[in-house]
């Protein structure tokens, strides 16, 4: 590690002090015990041997049922997921590490199928093309499946919505998080108001996150130049700058920023960067395809203050201490991203621990390219490769939806 290195200096954010600048992005892993969507001691021990992240992320957790899009995701609306969210913030936190709570709402990227058949919901009822991984809870095979047209929120229901975040928050809280971040990312609920220009939603999601647990605890995720999931929109980057504007006078604990992950896709322009950074001067985490060399670059413009890596943290649980040290980083498993048990999930090693199993893995040492256009879409096509990868087979290990078979020693 050279002395000069940005990427290993201590910074504050959230009111903690942290060693370095990398943080764990969130991942959704769909790994949560079912029935019940609860958080277990599996999901503990994969967030635990990651705890040497500055600060970890934690996978997108619907705040009510309504807001459930995927299989197998986590909540944060019951006492059971709160008791097992609990679970991980007990066993990061004696790892020492920090975590935030990411609250989700899907808004119209779900199917009826998660709601007893009811239409999922959004701003207003406009068909759109958007795709989400539904497992079979009898076999444990997923697939892509096409999202229906929406029906159009109801002023009393979006006052609910808003209610459920404050709950979720106050959950999270009470779940032993150092904070939470909402989603507004991605083309989900907040993103799908702030496509109609109007920003009078994430103020409210905002404020009364903020408002429940303080604004220090409340961080958002934003993802500007999006496209896909129907979530093109001219009027975006105003808006985002504005909202950025807002965030700041109302001082909350960071920005985190979803930069393209996927090859030709617009990148952030520094003119972007830089009127973001005018507007905001709390800490800005910045995530997509970031390496050690983009990531220095970054900090040393001065636009953000952390970097967040999302995939390079799936098979390299000790990430900073491979970056810091120059090591090479492991590939991960891509079909083994959602459902299913330990495997490409809690077991890859620490490169100190790492016997012959480790050495195996160390082999190729860089990235797979991401295989699709859109932010999360990389993820979608991954999930889609999975449909062909994640068939029961005699003897194999398959996620039925057991309470039991989505655990493991924290
Ligand atoms: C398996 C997987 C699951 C993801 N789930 C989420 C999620 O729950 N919430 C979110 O905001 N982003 C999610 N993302 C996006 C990542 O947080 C990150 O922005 C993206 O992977 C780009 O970073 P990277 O190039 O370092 O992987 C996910 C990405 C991957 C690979």
């Amino acid at each position: 590690m050279s002395a000069s290195s940005l990427l290993f200096k201590s910074t504050r954010v959230a009111g903690l002090e942290v060693r370095h600048r990398i943080v764990m992005a969130p991942m959704t892993r769909s790994r949560s015990t079912q029935p019940g969507d609860i958080p277990n001691a599996m999901n503990a021990r994969y967030y635990a041997q990651r705890a040497s992240a500055a600060l970890i992320v934690t996978e997108a957790t619907q705040i009510s049922p309504q807001g459930k899009g995927y299989s197998f995701t986590p909540g944060i609306y019951s006492p059971e997921q709160v008791a097992g969210w609990r679970l991980v913030s007990k066993a990061v936190h004696a790892a020492g590490g920090r975590l935030f709570l990411q609250l989700w709402h899907v808004g119209r990227m779900s199917h009826p199928d998660f709601h007893n058949g009811e239409l999922p919901v959004a701003p207003s009822a406009v068909p759109f093309e958007g795709k989400i991984w539904k497992a079979d809870p009898a076999t444990g095979v997923g697939t892509m499946v096409d999202c229906p047209t929406p029906r159009a929120l109801t002023t009393g229901e979006i006052k609910g919505i808003v209610a459920d975040y404050r709950r979720g928050a106050r959950n999270a809280m009470d779940a032993g998080f150092d904070g939470v971040e909402i989603h507004g990312a991605n083309g989900y609920l907040v993103d799908q108001f702030l496509r109609t220009t109007s920003m009078r939603f994430l103020k409210q999601v905002v404020d009364s996150v903020a408002d429940e647990v303080g604004a220090e605890r409340t961080a958002i995720r934003l993802a500007p130049f999006l496209t896909a999931r129907g979530m093109a929109c001219p009027d975006i980057l105003p808006t985002i700058l504005e909202a950025t504007q807002y965030l700041q006078t109302r001082g909350i604990a960071y920005l985190h920023l979803v930069e393209a992950d996927w090859d030709d896709a617009p990148q952030f322009t520094e003119e972007f960067r830089q009127a973001i950074r005018a507007r905001f001067t709390r800490p800005i985490i910045v995530a997509g395809r970031y390496d050690k060399v983009r990531a220095e670059w970054v900090l040393s413009k001065g636009y953000a203050d952390l970097v967040a890596f999302g995939r390079p943290f799936l098979a390299n649980p000790d990430l900073p201490h491979r970056l810091a040290n120059d090591l090479p980083l492991a590939t991960f498993d891509s079909g083994a991203l959602f459902g299913g048990g330990r495997r490409g999930y809690s077991d890859y090693p620490n490169c100190r621990d790492t016997g012959r199993a480790g050495e195996v893995r160390k082999r190729r040492t860089s990235m797979p390219a991401p295989p699709t256009r859109s932010t999360f879409g990389s993820v979608a096509a991954i999930q889609s490769n999975q449909r062909h990868r994640f068939k029961p087979t005699a003897g194999s290990k398959v996620f039925t939806g057991h309470p039991n078979q989505a655990s493991d020693s924290p």
